[in-house]
């Protein structure tokens, strides 16, 4: 089965992603392993995403996967609190659950994952979901580590829409903008899930409803935790709905879903003080007839799916 790294930053969205996948990883025919979880300020602090995500393991019956705590603070920076506007002051919507009497693990995520790229050499897939200030750290803990990992798909980054967080930048690249500069200049093969299809692809209120009625414990619980991520997007639908941003890159990092536009290109990270910190500066003019061929292009940049989303992740997360 194929080993799956997740670093992440338990989250509303983070726990439909971590939904998404251990459904997969208890799928045989997905074929798919999850072999370790980092968490990584951003929404909530690291420490709070870890126990979410131990919770959230414990209420699936997955107890086993080894979860690290990782960097609490940025680089070169400090944590500045998270969004408990979109996420709740627990980052699960102020929905409770059991806590679960797993430990973290000892090592740091960053170290975890150095680990495991060594002992899946050449076959782990990394999907980062929050921050990257732990990929970051793991790439100057061993710059070999490209070499090691089959691919990296990440959520995070606009190519073609403004940002969420600032007018250019979304929120996991600008909440350390340093880090992700280091990410994208490294030399493995980038998967992209950008704003541009993360927001075009919602759940709806029957989708939430349909989870809740399943009466399963995880499935029940992320319906819970939508009815807080409903109301923060009601400011930005002009109603009740959510974007699927993380669970999305799960999905593609599993090739659950069919890309219908998904260049290859160059893509640089602002990482300068000014208006642009964040930006994640996808070079589209590879399309144009004639235009000589990019140096260090290694990013696929999703733009655009060849169907709805919102299906396939309520299929699994029904399982889950
Ligand atoms: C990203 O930022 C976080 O708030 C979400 O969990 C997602 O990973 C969206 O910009
Ligand atoms: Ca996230």
């Amino acid at each position: 089965r194929a080993p799956y790294y997740l670093d992440c930053d338990t989250g509303i969205d983070d726990a439909l992603a971590i939904g998404y996948l251990l459904a997969a990883a208890a799928d045989e025919t997905a074929g798919i392993e999850i072999v370790g979880i980092g968490s990584v300020s951003g929404n909530v602090s690291a420490s709070v995403g870890a126990y979410n995500t131990l919770d959230l393991l414990a209420l699936a019956g997955a107890a086993g996967i080894p979860v690290a705590i990782g960097a609490h603070d940025p680089q070169g920076g400090s944590f500045r609190g998270g969004a408990p506007h979109v996420h709740g002051a627990n980052g699960v919507g102020d929905v409770e659950i059991d806590k679960s009497d797993v430990a973290v693990s000892a090592e740091s995520a960053a170290e975890l994952l150095v680990r495991l790229a060594h002992e899946h050499e050449g076959e782990l897939r990394v999907i980062a979901i929050g921050p990257l200030t732990n990929i970051a750290e793991a790439l100057r803990l061993d710059p070999e580590l490209p070499g090691l990992v089959k691919e990296l798909t990440l959520m995070g980054g606009a190519a073609r829409v403004p940002g969420n967080i600032t007018p250019v930048a979304e929120a996991n690249i600008a909440n350390d903008a340093d880090a992700a500069a280091e990410v994208f200049a490294a030399e493995w093969f980038i998967t992209m899930v950008p704003l541009d299809v993360t927001m075009t692809n919602v759940f709806l209120e029957h989708h939430r409803q349909t989870l809740i009625d399943s009466g399963r414990p995880v499935a029940t619980a992320l319906g819970h935790m939508l009815d807080y991520y409903f109301e923060f997007y009601v400011g930005v639908y002009g109603h009740r709905a959510s974007a699927l941003h993380d669970p999305l890159a799960v999905a593609i990092a599993l090739g659950e879903v069919a890309l219908k536009t998904a260049p290859v290109v160059r893509v640089l990270v602002d990482d300068t003080a000014g208006p642009g910190r964040g930006q994640t500066i996808c070079d589209l003019r590879g399309s144009y007839n004639g235009f000589p061929e990019q140096s260090n292009a290694h990013t696929r940049v999703v733009l655009e799916l060849e169907s709805d989303f919102a299906p396939v992740l309520l299929a699994r997360l029904l399982t889950a």
